[in-house]
């Protein structure tokens, strides 16, 4: 069986304060887009995973993390598209359409919440993937809401070209930059399925520059290419900017070197091939 991991972008992102178990609290709204890994999962007597990108074939991808948690073996194929440590959230995709691939291949039988229980243990990203679409995610990330489809909106990706750590960036955040995520979350009660968009927010992003100063650059081109509004996602480095049409997207992905994406419902984005 054969699926599509596609990556996802913050449209908002608020962190509310730090816990004592070290994780941040969020508050932030996810959207799964087209630029997507693929993945297959063949039965097999033992577990392997062959992978284009080989500096991520290790024993921390979360694809093999995912079977060792289901306890079966299997020969994935893995072929990379989102950019890895780029704040889309690829890794995680791949780990929560893995586990997916294999409760149907083995025929485990676990139901969503099952999965996202099993998605909890590989990491913060991992459940909202099992869900995709259009959700409100809080918590350490584990807390999934599912919002309506929001209508399908063209943007342009731009990647600095050089990875970011995650927990870096967490590591950067000052407490100043927390806020108390009432707009994020106002917005997903009263608003989401009227068509607006969430609150233009990332509490992430000015701890993100400071690591990575070419963001800014990014954003800046983004802007002054014609998106509106311009983000990171998530911990970045990858910034987004939303544009009006499909041609829009390319004369500004033209401009900046970035790429097109669309936002991705979430009956596609768990749609598998036999
Ligand atoms: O859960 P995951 O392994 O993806 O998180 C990577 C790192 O990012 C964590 O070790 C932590 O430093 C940071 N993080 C955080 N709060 C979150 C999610 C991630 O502090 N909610």
């Amino acid at each position: 069986m054969r699926g599509l991991a596609y990556a996802k972008i913050n449209l908002s992102l608020e962190i509310t304060g730090k816990r004592a178990d070290g994780y941040h609290e969020l508050v932030s709204v996810m959207q799964t887009i087209s630029l997507a890994d693929s993945l297959s999962l063949e039965r097999a007597g033992q577990l392997r995973l062959e992978c284009d990108d080989p500096t991520i074939q290790g024993s921390d991808n979360l694809v093999l993390r995912a079977a060792q948690l289901l306890s079966t073996p299997g020969h994935f194929i893995l072929r990379k598209r989102i950019p890895v440590a780029g704040g889309l959230g690829g890794g995680s995709s791949d780990g929560a359409l893995a586990l997916r691939l294999i409760n149907l291949v083995y025929e485990l039988g676990l139901s969503e919440q099952q999965l996202a229980s099993a998605a909890a243990q590989l990491g913060s990203d991992v459940p909202f993937f099992v869900h995709g679409g259009t959700a409100l995610v809080e918590g350490r990330g584990e807390q999934i809401t599912r919002l309506p489809d929001l209508p399908s909106e063209w943007l342009v990706l731009v990647n600095p070209g050089l990875p970011l750590s995650t927990a870096a960036v967490y590591h950067e955040l000052e407490p100043h930059e927390w806020t108390d995520g009432w707009a994020t979350r106002r917005w997903a009660e009263q608003s989401a399925g009227d068509d607006s968009m969430p609150p233009n927010r990332n509490g992430l992003a000015a701890a993100a520059c400071r690591l990575e100063p070419h963001i800014t650059q990014c954003l800046g081109s983004l802007a002054a290419a014609g998106a509106n509004p311009v983000l990171v996602s998530g911990s970045g480095p990858t910034c987004f900017g939303l544009v009006a049409s499909e041609a829009d997207a390319q004369r500004i992905a033209r401009r900046t070197g970035g790429k097109t994406a669309r936002f991705v419902s979430r009956a596609e984005a768990l749609q598998i091939e036999l």
